[in-house]
């Protein structure tokens, strides 16, 4: 059947009849904000490659947490600026390190949000990698397993209900599972960055994390933009490893990633909306090119259209409190 008999344009004509068939709906329970801890007290610095989003010490990212559990938001994802940073990223398991400690405090004021530790050392070492350098240079997969083990131990111990392994080694996922496991952690989950692309929308998570690479880049380690099916071999190789929630990183650019794994694996899939995605949409709609709101809520839908369980954003306070109408 065609036109005239079908008019697809009957289905569209008011909003009640559009909510009606709406197949798909943005919803708080899908949201994690990710959260700057720096050292010190009372800071609430606005980042400036990221407005809108703060570094915060300990005390100011509880009451942050405290306002994302009252909006209904379930998870917030924590990255850290140590004191010092290291060629073996040493503060990357410290307990007294801000991620660590931020664990600890908002476990410690029982609010009803789900703490996950991003589990990388690319925030802890000197030179900006991801993993352990070697003397040619190269970041050594290996050697780096045990550092990463190690950090999502204390991160379990610090009191992170989650942890989330983002730097791309090989093998990472067994050597944590097995580590939480050894560590009488079994029911940690791990929330593994299955798919993550050398991309160039992470340049303002990098200024605000300190974290850009001082030699080189990451293409030795994070996946080539133009490949496809190697983001479902991977995500296959990290659900064998023991992954229970996958991500695909970055988001908008990606999304034909998101439905292939959601449709070939059927496990919980979850997108990272980057900085860079943010930054975007904020410079544009500075300068009235889009209007703010509608361009937000468009991209985050997109995410759940390609089959996104819940979204990382650094939208998801704000988006909460549009969807309570606050
Ligand atoms: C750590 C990490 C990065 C991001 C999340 N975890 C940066 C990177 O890989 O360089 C980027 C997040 C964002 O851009 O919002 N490896």
């Amino acid at each position: 059947m065609a036109f005239p008999q079908q008019r697809p344009r009957r289905l569209r004509r008011s909003e009640p009849i559009r909510r009606l068939v709406r197949e798909h709906e943005l919803s708080v329970n899908d949201l994690i904000q990710p959260l700057f801890v720096v050292p010190g007290t009372g800071v609430r610095d606005e980042i400036p490659s990221l407005p809108g989003q703060f570094h915060l010490s300990v005390d100011r990212a509880v009451e942050e947490a405290s306002k994302l559990a009252g909006l209904g938001v379930p998870g917030l994802i924590l990255f850290g600026l140590p004191e010092q940073k290291d060629e073996r990223a040493s503060q990357a398991c410290s307990e007294d390190a801000p991620v660590q400690r931020a664990c600890a405090a908002i476990a410690d004021a029982g609010l009803d949000v789900l703490v996950i530790a991003d589990t990388c050392l690319c925030e802890y070492t000197s030179h900006g990698h991801c993993g352990i350098v070697n003397d040619r240079g190269e970041v050594d997969n290996d050697a780096t397993l045990a550092v990463l083990a190690k950090t999502a131990v204390s991160q379990a111990r610090a009191g992170a209900d989650i942890v989330a392994p983002s730097d791309m080694m090989d093998g990472r996922v067994r050597a944590i599972r097995a580590a939480l496991d050894e560590a009488c952690l079994p029911e940690i989950p791990i929330l593994s960055y299955a798919a993550k692309f050398a991309s160039a929308f992470y340049g303002p998570f990098r200024d605000a994390a300190g974290s850009a690479p001082e030699f080189g880049d990451r293409r030795g380690y994070q996946m080539d933009p133009a490949n496809g099916d190697e983001a479902v071999r991977e995500v296959a190789l990290d659900i064998e490893e023991g992954a229970d929630m996958v991500i695909i990183k970055p988001g908008l650019p990606y999304l034909d990633l998101v439905r292939r794994v959601k449709d070939a694996f059927e496990y919980p899939t979850g997108v990272y909306h980057v900085s860079g995605e943010y930054a975007m949409l904020e410079a544009a709609a500075a300068r009235g090119w889009l209007d703010r709101r509608r361009a937000v809520e468009e991209s985050l839908l997109a995410c759940k259209r390609a089959g996104a369980d819940f979204i990382l954003t650094y939208y998801a306070g704000e988006v909460a409190g549009w969807l309570a109408g606050r």
